[in-house]
């Protein structure tokens, strides 16, 4: 399963790249907000630092605009994935992209129909939202399962990229489904190293090995 770090703060990124287990980056309009920066410098540094796939949203909700605003995204770099919503218009551009050869994350799926429209237009990427699901006492990785299960029933391409993510117990259960992808927010790629047997086994070696002899 591939690692994507759901985050528009730049440190974060450098630091998950910095653990060598990254493959790539989601961002989305809300989480460039919270940065308080502008998306013209965040954008170019996110780009300057991540070789791998790079998701950025566009925010025209119209055709033409989406398409638009999809060029000049995809112009930034090779590395560009144009995010579009999951409505009329966003699968009719994740199509005409497609059709270009740009690659796409459809955004906002709820449902295993609105993954077969975006497979269908040629997603490279779905983006089902496990944890708003769970929000509204719904299953949000039954999602992922029915989407992973249609996909293989017609061979499409297009990449399960379970998002949304809001602990490691999500991060297990979408790699036990089999997504391709998890993007997950910075706080929670840091909890996935963390067991207090491993901090305590350390601990004890550490001591150990001060007392072996020659050793400081
Ligand atoms: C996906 O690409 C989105 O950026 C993200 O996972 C949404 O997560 P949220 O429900 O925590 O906002």
């Amino acid at each position: 399963m591939k690692f994507f770090v759901d985050t528009a703060v730049v440190d974060e990124i450098r630091t998950a790249l910095s653990w060598g287990i990254l493959d790539g980056v989601t961002t989305n309009p809300t989480l460039v907000a919270k940065t308080g920066r502008r998306f013209e410098d965040v954008k170019r540094e996110i780009l300057a630092l991540v070789k791998g796939p790079v998701s950025l949203e566009v925010t025209k909700m119209d055709f033409a605009g989406m398409m638009e605003q999809a060029h000049a995204l995809a112009a930034e770099g090779p590395q560009v994935v144009v995010k579009v919503p999951l409505t009329k218009e966003g699968i009719q551009a994740c199509k005409a992209l497609s059709d270009e050869g740009i690659r796409t994350n459809v955004t906002l799926c709820f449902s295993a129909n609105q993954a077969l429209l975006a497979a269908k237009a040629g997603a490279t990427y779905i983006s089902p939202f496990v944890g708003r699901l769970d929000d509204i006492s719904e299953d949000g990785m039954l999602l992922i399962g029915d989407i992973l299960q249609v996909y293989r029933n017609y061979g499409f391409q297009t990449q399960v990229l379970a998002a949304s993510i809001r602990h490691p117990v999500h991060v297990l259960q979408a790699a036990k489904l089999g997504a391709h992808v998890c993007t997950v927010p910075f706080k929670v790629l840091e909890q996935l190293f963390n067991h207090p047997l491993t901090d305590r086994g350390n601990e004890q070696f550490l001591k150990d090995w001060a007392k072996v002899p020659g050793q400081a």
